[in-house]
């Protein structure tokens, strides 16, 4: 498979057409951006890190019958993707209070959620990505009603499956980001990534955390962070 013209370039990853209309080609960067790209920054090897933790992941829900758009890896930063019309939506899944949710409702990070919450993000950069609830998603027709039922299914599926591997590496799956697409056919597909980028990821034991907060709030430390869940992900 071939990379030909790049058709978008984002913040940690380019995106490459291929020889076939149905396929394209995704280069993970170090590049790393928060806060809506005000911070900006790089992360030393994140992009070979995110490509391989995003892939097992995947792998893994596709195998437990969530559909994604994977179709496999071509290097240490490279993987090739099925084509996918985006639904704008961030769609975040919590069990522990942190973050955004924290300070909108006063409560400590850390604190257990009694069953996981669901939140939607629309994605539209000037408008900063606002809060929306599901009522607006239809309302607003970013999808059809079947298809926004798929993504709530397939959203608290990947929470408990996800939960369960990450557990087995004493790793919490404290809250993570997902999005979806939909293939010429109409198909509902897990799309974007699973990473250290889009999850937050806590040691069981220590609490340590092992993702990007470590970027935005300046801890020091996320490279080999970011290492350290690649090497508990496939060391086994
Ligand atoms: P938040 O606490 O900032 O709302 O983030 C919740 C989770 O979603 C956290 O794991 C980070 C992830 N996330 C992204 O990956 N991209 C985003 O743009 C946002 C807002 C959150």
């Amino acid at each position: 498979m071939e990379r030909k013209e790049q058709l978008y370039e984002g913040k940690a990853k380019k995106v490459y057409a291929t020889d076939d209309p149905q396929l394209i080609i995704v280069e993970y960067t170090d590049g790393a951006a928060a806060f809506h790209g005000r911070k900006k920054g790089t992360i030393a090897g994140k992009g070979s890190i995110n490509n391989r933790v995003s892939n097992d992941l995947m792998r893994l829900l596709e195998k437990q019958g969530i559909p994604t758009h994977l179709v496999e890896q071509l290097s240490d930063r490279e993987t090739v993707i099925r084509k996918a019309q985006m639904i704008p939506l961030k769609v975040i899944v919590r069990n522990v209070v942190a973050g955004s949710l924290s300070t909108r409702i006063g409560m400590p990070e850390g604190t257990r959620l009694k069953s996981p919450v669901l939140e939607y993000n629309y994605k539209d950069d000037a408008l900063g990505d606002p809060m929306i609830n599901r009522f607006h998603a239809l309302a607003l027709d970013l999808c059809a009603p079947e298809e926004l039922a798929t993504i709530e299914r397939y959203a608290f599926r990947a929470n408990d499956i996800l939960r369960t591997r990450l557990q087995q590496l004493d790793i919490d799956l404290i809250d993570f980001k997902l999005e979806f697409g939909r293939l010429a056919d109409g198909t509902i597909v897990l799309a974007d990534e699973i990473s250290p980028d889009t999850c937050r990821f806590w040691d069981t034991e220590t609490g340590e955390r092992l993702d990007m907060d470590r970027f935005r709030r300046d801890m020091g430390g996320a490279e080999d962070a970011y290492q350290e869940v690649l090497h508990r992900l496939l060391e086994e």
